[in-house]
């Protein structure tokens, strides 16, 4: 086994990400006029790089105080995004968890649950043909302990930017994408092995059109 696969196993280890493009020309306008939903992908791999540019067009870090790519109420900053990986360039099939601050990506649990996503999101079978699903989560104690009842919603909000975004960047990279918001939060949580205090708020699986 070559030595980046097995670099590319390690539970608990992080696995860099390539840096995000900052300054790739492609017209907002064009993103926003071609996105559309789409349940199944081809049976085609994509890039570490791409999914890398996705991640951090949700959560990634853009300014010098730690900001970050979408608005955050009071930069509380409640999003966790989890990703199962199942056909992402070298990176192992798992459940893997996304770290802003350094874009890499931690192993969470080895292996293809693709098809147990689509079971949790009440039977949506063409799940399991994603080469890689998003899960938008949030702890909105981090936001609520500010806004009180009012933060929950705050956090929902930021999580529909944080999908649309990523939505978006993905439409740039000939990537399609579908918000998906039907599916049972035990069980999502369970195959994604969220933490107690995370709850699942969209899944956005991702492939070639
Ligand atoms: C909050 C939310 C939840 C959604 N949940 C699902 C879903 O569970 N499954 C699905 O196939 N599409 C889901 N969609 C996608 C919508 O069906 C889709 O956006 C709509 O049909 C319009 O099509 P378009 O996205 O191609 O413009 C969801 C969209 C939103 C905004």
């Amino acid at each position: 086994m070559p030595s980046f696969m097995s670099r590319r196993t390690v539970q608990g280890a992080g696995l860099a990400l390539p840096p995000p493009q900052r300054d790739a020309a492609f017209p907002l306008a064009r993103c926003i006029a071609e996105r559309r939903s789409v349940r199944g992908f081809r049976d085609r791999q994509i890039g570490e790089g791409a999914l890398g540019q996705l991640l951090w067009a949700a959560q990634g870090i853009t300014g010098t105080g730690g900001e970050r790519a979408v608005p955050s109420a009071g930069a509380l900053y409640p999003l966790e995004l989890h990703v199962l990986c199942a056909r992402v360039g070298a990176i192992a099939p798992g459940v893997y968890r996304y770290r802003p601050d350094r874009h890499e990506l931690v192993l969470v649990s080895p292996g293809d649950h693709r098809d147990a996503l689509g079971r949790a999101a009440l039977a949506q079978d063409w799940i399991a043909t994603a080469a890689a699903v998003v899960c938008v989560a949030a702890v909105f104690e981090r936001t609520t302990v500010k806004y009180g009842n009012r933060g929950r919603g705050y956090v929902y909000m930021e999580a529909g930017l944080a999908a649309e975004s990523l939505m978006l960047q993905a439409v740039a990279r000939g990537l399609a994408t579908t918000m998906v918001g039907a599916f049972d939060d035990d069980n999502v949580a369970r195959v994604l092995h969220l933490a107690a205090e995370e709850t699942p708020l969209c899944l956005v699986p991702v492939g070639w059109p």
